[in-house]
This record gives structure tokens, sequence and C-alpha cells, in this order.
């Protein structure tokens, strides 16, 4: 493995693009935060990086585009996946044409309804965590979900993305109906009780 360059620095995590055999690989190392005892920070460490690794390959059982992982080191909190050589949804959806947005949001929807079909929670969808390759959303991050399978869980993942695309692509926050239009068409089951579910919580949240 070669040092790579440093992509990303986040508050839990570090990215760096890097070489595994002849692929271009990201690095994503979790780091300790020295604010927390060491022996429950690295505890955190392993279980998330554990539970990360599995839902990326268990998303891509389910027909969604993600990262491929090549290696886990648990002990030191790394995934070592695939490098996405595209465009980051948030960077790309405001300049997109309105035909244009509407496709590529159906498909978000989409996408989203098949990782719920297996109970799969995201936990934080939003348009940095979806990067646009080969005509395919991927999703990356899946460091903060997990498996759920109540209505409550789906509609609060939605609830999510409503809120990044609220705040991001404020100008085009009526995109949101294009994902949930996605999501209707692929979601086993019924899916106005997980959009009742959206509202509800957009209703808690105004008389907070
Ligand atoms: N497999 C990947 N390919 C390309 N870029 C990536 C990949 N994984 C992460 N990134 C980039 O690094 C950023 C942070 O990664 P992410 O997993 O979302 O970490 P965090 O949990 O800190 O948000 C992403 O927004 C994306 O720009
Ligand atoms: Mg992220």
């Amino acid at each position: 493995m070669t040092k790579g360059t440093i992509l990303y620095q986040g508050a839990e995590a570090k990215i760096c693009k890097s070489k595994y055999m002849n692929y271009d690989v990201v690095e994503k190392r979790r780091i300790n935060k020295s604010y927390r005892i060491n022996e429950i920070d690295n505890k955190l460490i392993f279980s998330r990086t554990k539970e990360e690794a599995k839902l990326i390959s268990e998303a891509r059982m389910c027909g969604v585009s993600v990262p491929t992982i090549y290696d886990v080191d648990i002990e030191k909190g790394i995934i070592t996946m695939s490098y996405l050589n595209g465009k980051r949804i948030k960077d790309i959806l405001n300049d997109l044409s309105e035909k244009e947005r509407a496709r590529i949001c159906k498909k978000i929807g989409e996408s989203i309804a098949k990782f719920h079909n297996n109970d799969i929670i995201h936990g934080d969808i939003t348009t940095s965590n979806m990067i646009l390759m080969d005509d395919k959303i991927h999703f990356i991050d899946f460091g903060l979900g997990e498996k759920n399978s109540e209505i409550e869980a789906k509609g609060v993942d939605l609830h999510v993305l409503m809120d990044a695309i609220e705040s991001t692509h404020s100008k085009y926050a009526n995109c949101f109906n294009y994902v949930l239009e996605g999501y209707k068409k692929e979601l086993k089951g019924n899916p106005n009780l997980v959009i009742s579910k959206i509202e509800d919580i957009v209703k808690r949240g105004r008389y907070r």
C-alpha cells in the first residue's frame, strides 16, 4: 500500500486516495476523538467500521451501486474501497436541466427504496453522500446506518434527505417530489405509510 493523498478530513474520518494492487482506491480511516476515553473510542471505531462495511456489501446485494470493498481493517478502523471517479450530486444537482434533475432524483428514490426493501437504513442520506458515475447513483458513507425494519426509521431516513435538499438545493426543493416518485415505484409494500411518517416528522418539528 502506497501512502496516498488526503481527499477529505472530517470530524470522524479521514479519506485518502491511494492504490491497492493496481486499483485506485480510497481508504476511509476513522480517527480517535481525544475527548472520548480511549477504550470506548476504540470500541466505537471497531463497531462503526464493521457495520459500515457490512451495510455497503448488503446494499450491493440489493442492487444499489456502492464502492467495491477491497479490505477492512477492524483494528485500525480502515475500509479500503474503490475510488469513485465521478461527481458528487451536491455539486451538480443545481446545474442540471429540470428534466435531467427529475431523472436523477427519481433514480435516487429508486435506490433508496431498494435498500429500504431490505431494511437497510443509510442514516445520512445527503447529496454529499451520493456520487454520479457511469450514469449510476453510488451511495457512500453508511457510517451512521443500521438494519431496521420499522416504518419510522425509513421515514426518518428520507426526512434527512428532504432537509438536505431544502437547505443545499433550496431553489429546487421540489425535486424531493421526484425522489418520492422513484421511491414509490420501487418500494415493496405500501410507500404511503413511509411518506405519511415523513409528514408526521415535519409536523412534530413545526410544533417543537
Ligand atoms: N469511494 C469514494 N470514492 C470517491 N470519493 C469518496 C469515496 N468515499 C468518500 N469520498 C469522498 O470523501 C467525502 C467524505 O467521505 P464520507 O464517507 O462521506 O465521510 P464522512 O463520514 O466524514 O462524511 C465524500 O463526500 C466524498 O467526496
Ligand atoms: Mg459523508
